[in-house]
């Protein structure tokens, strides 16, 4: 199947790392231009740098999508650089993990801090309703559009160490199952991808025994790449993928069945 981007515009927040960078550029390799949006200024323009070089349309823009006035700048800068705006992919997160409780010889002695829930609250399940509001009518405007959320495997079975990041992916999936509804006859679909253990900067700090573990869990035995997820990612923008509306799709190597 060949997918063409072509006079298609896309944004990929947190696309100077890891499974957004490698979607930018999937998805600008399919004839798309794309807008890396993240917060990291060096690291971004170094990304978009080797992508130009690789003679693919990519501007990076500086935005942290938890600030609004700054996503709204950002989408006003996309819009003077491509006229338009048909596909949005909300990829950026982070995670914060600790017990909901830290308990030594039967006392509480820590514990997830306020401000760690808020803080993957706010990037990971704010961070997606700020940028689809700001795009979407641009999208409205032409009665096409493809929105595509980062959830994860573990927003339906948990994870331990991960309150603040399981509650704010499995939000991600409330708020694709609505928007599929609300925006579907407009034109638009929306739907989520869970990754299973993708190897990235996020799963380095992962202890190799626990992705042992994870390995040894997968059915096809290793961690995923950033080009395995950014696949499903460009296929579920496709044309071609115009039926599918409000799913999740699992890119884990059956890890969870
Ligand atoms: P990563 O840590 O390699 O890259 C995340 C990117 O998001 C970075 O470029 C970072 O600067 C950007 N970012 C973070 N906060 C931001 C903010 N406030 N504003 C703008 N940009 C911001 O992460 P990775 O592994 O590529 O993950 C991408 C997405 O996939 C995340 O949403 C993550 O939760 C999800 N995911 C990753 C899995 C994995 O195993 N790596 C598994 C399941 C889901």
């Amino acid at each position: 199947m060949q997918i063409d981007l072509t006079q298609r515009s896309a944004v990929v927040t947190g696309g100077a790392n890891g499974i957004g960078l490698a979607t930018a550029r999937r998805l600008a390799t399919s004839g798309a231009r794309v807008a890396i949006w993240d917060r990291v200024a060096a690291v971004g323009t170094a990304a978009v740098q080797s992508l130009v070089d690789a003679g693919l349309d990519v501007i990076f823009v500086e935005v942290d999508v938890t600030d609004t006035a700054g996503v709204q700048h950002a989408v006003a800068e996309t819009m003077t650089r491509f006229g338009r705006l048909d596909i949005l992919i909300n990829n950026a997160g982070i995670v914060r993990d600790a017990q909901l409780v830290k308990v030594r010889d039967g006392v509480v002695t820590g514990g997830m801090s306020e401000a760690d829930f808020d803080a993957v609250m706010s990037v990971n399940l704010k961070g997606v309703y700020t940028c689809t509001q700001a795009v979407v009518p641009h999208m409205l405007t032409r009665r096409w559009g493809r929105i595509v959320n980062a959830t994860s495997v573990v927003a339906a079975n948990g994870n331990f160490g991960q309150t603040n990041y399981v509650a704010a992916k499995a939000g991600v999936i409330g708020m694709t199952k609505v928007w599929a509804r609300e925006l579907g006859r407009r034109g638009i679909t929306v739907n989520a991808i869970a990754p299973g253990f993708i190897a990235t900067a996020m799963t380095e700090a992962i202890p190799p025994t626990v992705l042992q573990t994870m390995k040894d869990a997968t059915p096809l035995s290793r961690l995923g790449t950033p080009d395995d997820v950014a696949n499903a990612y460009c296929f579920l923008v496709s044309e071609q993928a115009g039926f599918i509306n409000g799913a999740v799709l699992g890119v884990d190597g059956g890890l969870v069945i």
